[in-house]
């Protein structure tokens, strides 16, 4: 694969744009409730996923008031395995927020601590954020240990910030500063 093809690699993973091969497998992840227990949607269907793939693939990072979303793919086989995404504010655009996805299939080997440190790179590195931000339902440990890991200090506790399946969620803010950003 060529440089130019993804924005970051890893070890075992690139950062890469989504294309059409990817639908078929981002849509089986996304519609598993599990993978929906923490998150806005529920019963995510296909058409959706086929919109949202075709609407990212002609998306750039880094436009204000906008999120694009990174397909997380293995490096060997350029596999989809999950997606990263970052939202950059139009109102303060110098700091964005960033969340992440992992297939089942891949969950329990690393692969959501390692791409996340790369887009972290990316923002600091490449785009030359000031901070990253990320929210968390307070119950979601598996994504609380992710953010932990990447070096993201819990900033907050926001009570009932968030809507999700017809209930108030309290959700945890994490922060990072480009200061406080090591490169590996
Ligand atoms: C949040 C989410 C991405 C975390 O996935 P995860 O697989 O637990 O996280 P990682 O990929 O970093 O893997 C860490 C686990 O792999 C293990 N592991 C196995 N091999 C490893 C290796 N080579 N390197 C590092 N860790 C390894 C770690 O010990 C850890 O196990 P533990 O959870 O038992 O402590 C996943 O639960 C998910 O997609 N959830 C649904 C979506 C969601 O809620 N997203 C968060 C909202 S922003």
């Amino acid at each position: 694969m060529e440089a130019s093809t993804f924005f970051e690699k890893t070890d075992r993973l690139i950062l890469r744009k989504f294309s059409t091969s990817d639908i078929e497998y981002f849509h089986f992840y996304r519609s598993n409730p599990e993978v929906a227990t923490f998150q806005s949607w529920e019963d995510y269907q296909y058409q959706e996923a086929q919109t949202f793939v075709n609407q990212q693939m002609n998306h750039q990072p880094n436009q204000p008031g906008t999120w694009f979303q990174f397909a997380v793919a293995l490096a060997g086989t350029n596999q989809l395995i999950g997606d990263c995404a970052l939202h950059t504010p139009a109102l303060e655009p110098r700091i964005v927020e960033i969340g992440f996805t992992l297939s089942p299939d891949y969950q329990g080997k690393g692969y959501a601590t390692e791409a996340v440190s790369a887009l972290l790179r990316y923002v600091f590195h490449s785009l030359g954020k000031h901070k990253a931000i990320a929210f968390s339902d307070v119950r979601n440990s598996k994504s609380i240990a992710v953010l932990e890991r990447v070096g993201m200090r819990r900033e907050g506790h926001l009570l009932q910030n968030y809507m999700s399946k017809r209930e108030w969620i309290d959700e945890y803010q994490y922060s990072i500063l480009r200061s406080e950003f090591h490169r590996d």
